[in-house]
């Protein structure tokens, strides 16, 4: 897609509109909406392609890695199929300690089958939770879904307790140039040919199009940055793993 066919939306958008898809900004979050829905009982399988079967252990690893430690109280936000609050119930042994939220609902359907943890539906820029009420958020893979990056930042921040800590894990373009042709051809063509032929769905194959167009056309981790920072976040760091790997951490000031 050229990006004469995408219009910046806003400032902090994560990504411009993008006309493939959908027309305006206020059509996106049923889109994805819908998309997810759609493809949802397919998730797991092509998210497991998507990272070559390393994505479970990752998300444990990286959650110990970023210091989530047992008494905490962890939300994890865009839980999906509830792959990041499975691995949370690993570290904190403590099923009541983790909640998951998402608004897509044939996600959290999904979800159900594996994870006795609360779920809620809901939506990252007006979190249903009082202020200052939990020690751990992360957000896995849906930074480039939300509506607008400051919103769903200072929603975090209010959540959290004075303290608390966030993690946002993403994926972005390597930054090599060979790293990008070889991430391109894998995620624009290879995988949704594969998700098409493993699972026979046509709105899975949709999601991993969509997937890799989000992700080319992601606003600059710097911006992100700036953005967190705006959002009255201290210590906000990003670490880089494989060149694509990106996490993202940022504290909410103890007083
Ligand atoms: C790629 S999945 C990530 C799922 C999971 N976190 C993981 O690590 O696999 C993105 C999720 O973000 C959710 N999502 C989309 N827009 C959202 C929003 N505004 N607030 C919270 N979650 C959102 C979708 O419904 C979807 O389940």
């Amino acid at each position: 897609m050229s990006d004469k066919t995408a219009d910046r939306t806003a400032a902090t958008a994560p990504h411009p509109v993008l006309k493939k898809y959908y027309e305006s900004a206020s059509e996106r979050r049923p889109f994805v909406s819908a998309l997810f829905d759609n493809a949802a009982k397919h998730y797991d399988w092509v998210c497991a392609m998507g990272s070559l079967g390393s994505g479970r252990f990752y998300r444990g690893w990286v959650l110990t890695q970023s210091g989530l430690r047992n008494g905490m109280k962890f939300l994890d936000i865009a839980t999906g199929t509830g792959l990041v609050a499975r691995a949370a119930t690993h570290v904190l042994r403590e099923p009541r300690a983790v909640v998951g939220l998402d608004p897509s609902a044939g996600m959290l359907r999904e979800a159900r089958k594996a994870l006795a943890v609360p779920l809620v539906q809901g939506i990252v820029e007006d979190l249903p939770f009082t202020t200052n009420h939990f020690d751990f958020l992360c957000m896995g893979y849906a930074l480039r879904h939300v509506t607008d990056l400051g919103v769903a930042f200072r929603e975090c921040r209010r959540v959290l307790k004075p303290g608390g800590r966030l993690l946002i894990l993403e994926i972005s373009l390597p930054s090599s140039a060979v790293g990008q042709r070889v991430f391109r051809l894998y995620f624009e063509s290879v995988l949704p040919l594969l998700t098409r032929l493993s699972t026979g769905s046509g709105e899975a194959e949709l999601l991993m199009k969509y997937y890799w167009d989000t992700i080319a056309h992601c606003v600059p981790s710097d911006q992100i940055l700036d953005v967190l920072r705006a959002s009255a976040f201290a210590g906000v760091t990003r670490r880089v793993r494989g060149g694509m790997l990106n996490e993202y951490i940022a504290l909410k000031p103890a007083c």
